[in-house]
């Protein structure tokens, strides 16, 4: 049987995250330039280099398609797919060397997302979802927790880099600390999304995020039975800056808590 378009995309998505995860720890390894964008927001060589590298092997096989990235912007307007991509998740742990960081790559199909694959290559583990047919890490089928209680929840949260969501997020971390098993902050949105998924984490929230930090995650949470949304619980779109991500079980506790209801 032939493959859907998107199926064709998320072949390539796996191949060239796999390959910039490789070429990531190969920067590691080597040493690697970093500059700062604002006040702790980096950027280094590796980035850079890895997003090149992804573009470029989009280019070869979908030269038509549109190209959402990090670190380059927005290029081809008006195509029918949308690669959104951040080639390196979790930026500050990577300069850190804290084995925390991923690359992602999402794909949108008329203004929604289709497929995504989220790449570790501290652990060689590949989150993928094509939508519809479900999610999986290493080619094993997987699903969000089924825990029904906040008190019991393992959470995750994440902080940007402006001043003012980090304030606004200290508060909400106290309040929902104080209520569940525990909160993490791990310093990878797309990776806290999937842990969401694999039920690693029962829920996640983060107040001001990118589309390129979410775009594959968010499908990869829904497709493993997860919600996805703004803490009013309302419909989120990956250009929104607010997202809950929950196993669906605690997500109107928990948006209630972020809400301060
Ligand atoms: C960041 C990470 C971090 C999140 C920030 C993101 P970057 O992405 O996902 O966990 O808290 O909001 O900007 O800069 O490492 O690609
Ligand atoms: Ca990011
Ligand atoms: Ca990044």
């Amino acid at each position: 049987m032939s493959q859907r378009p998107e199926e064709e995309r998320l072949e390539l998505a796996d191949e060239l995250a796999r390959e910039a995860g490789e070429l990531l720890l190969g920067f590691q390894s080597q040493g690697f330039e970093i500059s700062k964008k604002g006040r702790v927001n980096l950027v280094t060589e590796a980035d850079i280099a890895a997003e090149q590298f992804i573009v470029e092997g989009i280019r070869e096989s979908f030269p038509e398609d549109a190209i959402l990235a990090e670190e380059g912007g927005a290029e081809g307007g008006g195509a029918s797919f949308k690669w959104v991509i951040d080639p390196l998740d979790g930026t500050t742990n990577y300069a850190h060397g804290y084995p925390c960081f991923c690359v992602s790559i999402g794909i949108e199909l008329e203004g929604r997302v289709v497929a995504g694959v989220v790449y570790d290559p501290n652990r060689a583990d590949c989150f993928m979802a094509l939508r519809g047919d479900g999610a999986e890490l290493n080619g094993r089928r997987i699903q969000v927790s089924r825990q029904d209680a906040v008190v019991d929840s393992l959470l995750c949260t994440g902080f940007s880099y402006g001043d003012e969501e980090i304030a606004r997020n200290l508060e909400l971390f106290n309040r929902v600390m104080l209520k569940a098993r525990s909160v993490r902050r791990d310093g990878s949105a797309a990776l806290d999304l999937c842990y969401v998924a694999c039920g690693r984490f029962d829920g996640f929230w983060e107040l001001s995020l990118h589309p390129w930090d979410v775009a594959a995650g968010s499908l990869i949470v829904e497709e493993a039975g997860g919600w996805v949304s703004r803490f009013d619980g309302g419909p989120v779109s990956i250009y929104d800056r607010e997202c809950l991500a929950t196993n669906g079980r605690i997500h109107g506790v928990l948006a209630e808590l972020l809400l301060g209801l």
